[in-house]
C-alpha cells in the first residue's frame, strides 16, 4: 500500500456504478471524472436520482465502483481490503447523513465521543477533545442533552463534531440540511464553511439547495450519472 502526498485529496477517476443487471441495470454512475483539491469545500448538486449518494459512497469507500478508479488521500481504493476500507473510514473520513444518525440513548458529548472510544483514546484526551469540539459547534451548553432533547440543527451540530472527532481529512455530508428549515440549513452550512477553514479539512457535501451552494469553493452537478461542465 503506497501513499503519496499530494494537493488533490479525492480523485474521481471514469467511474461507473450499476446496480442490477441485463434490461433493469440501472447506470447510476456513467462515467464520472474529478478532483476535490485539498482544502476546499466542494458542493456536488443534481436531481434526485442523479447518482450523488451512489458518488459519495464510492469516495467513502461504502461501495466499490464497477469501474473507474477512487483516489482518497493519495490512497487507491482498489488496494484495501476491508479491514484496509475500514480503518480509512475510521481514521481520515467523516461522515455527515441528512438524518444525523445519532444515537439516542447517548447525549451529545458521548455521542462526539464515540469515534474516539472505538479508537480507544485515553478517556482524559477523549473528553478534552469532545468539549473542544462541542464548542466549536456552538454547543458547549447542551453536552448533556440526548438527541431528542435538541432541535434538529443542534443535532446536526453534533453529528458534525462527532465527523470531526478523528481529525479526518475528508469530511462527506450527503445533504446534511435535507431536514432543516433554510435558516437552520444555512447556518449548519455556515458551520461546515467554517470548520472547513479552521480544522483544515476538505469537504465533499451534497446538496439540493441552490442557496447553499454560494458557500461552496466549487460546485459540481451531476445529471443521469454524469459530471455536467459548467
Ligand atoms: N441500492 C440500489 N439498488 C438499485 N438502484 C439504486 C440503489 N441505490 C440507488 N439506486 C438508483 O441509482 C440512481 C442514483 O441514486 P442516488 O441515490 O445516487 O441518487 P441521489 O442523487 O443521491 O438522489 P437523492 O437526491 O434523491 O438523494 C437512482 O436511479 C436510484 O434509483
Ligand atoms: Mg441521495
Amino acid at each position: 500500500m503506497s501513499q503519496v502526498v499530494t494537493d488533490t485529496m479525492v480523485r474521481v477517476e471514469n467511474v461507473h456504478r450499476s446496480y442490477g443487471a441485463g434490461a433493469a441495470a440501472v447506470h447510476a454512475l456513467r462515467g464520472v471524472s474529478f478532483d476535490v483539491p485539498r482544502g476546499e469545500l466542494v458542493a456536488l448538486k443534481g436531481r434526485s436520482g442523479s447518482g450523488k449518494t451512489t458518488l459519495l459512497n464510492l469516495v467513502g469507500g461504502l461501495d466499490a465502483p464497477d469501474e473507474g478508479r477512487v483516489t482518497v488521500d493519495g490512497l487507491d481504493l482498489s488496494t484495501l481490503d476491508e479491514s484496509g476500507l475500514l480503518g480509512l473510514r475510521r481514521d481520515r473520513i467523516g461522515f455527515v447523513f441528512q438524518s444525523f444518525g445519532l444515537i439516542p440513548i447517548l447525549t451529545a458529548a458521548e455521542n462526539v465521543g464515540v469515534p474516539l472510544r472505538l479508537r480507544r483514546a485515553d478517556p482524559r484526551e477523549r473528553e478534552e477533545r469532545v468539549d473542544l469540539l462541542l464548542s466549536l459547534v456552538g454547543l458547549a451548553d447542551h453536552a448533556a442533552q440526548r438527541p431528542g432533547e435538541l432541535s434538529g440543527g443542534q443535532q446536526q451540530r453534533v453529528a458534525i463534531a462527532r465527523a470531526l472527532a478523528n481529525n479526518p481529512s475528508l469530511l462527506i455530508a450527503d445533504e446534511p440540511t435535507g431536514q432543516l428549515d433554510a435558516e437552520t440549513g444555512i447556518a449548519v452550512m455556515e458551520l461546515l464553511r467554517a470548520v472547513v477553514r479552521s480544522e483544515r479539512v476538505t469537504a465533499l457535501v451534497a446538496t439540493h439547495d441552490a442557496t447553499l451552494l454560494g458557500l461552496a469553493d466549487r460546485v459540481l452537478e451531476l445529471s443521469d450519472g454524469e459530471i455536467v461542465e459548467h
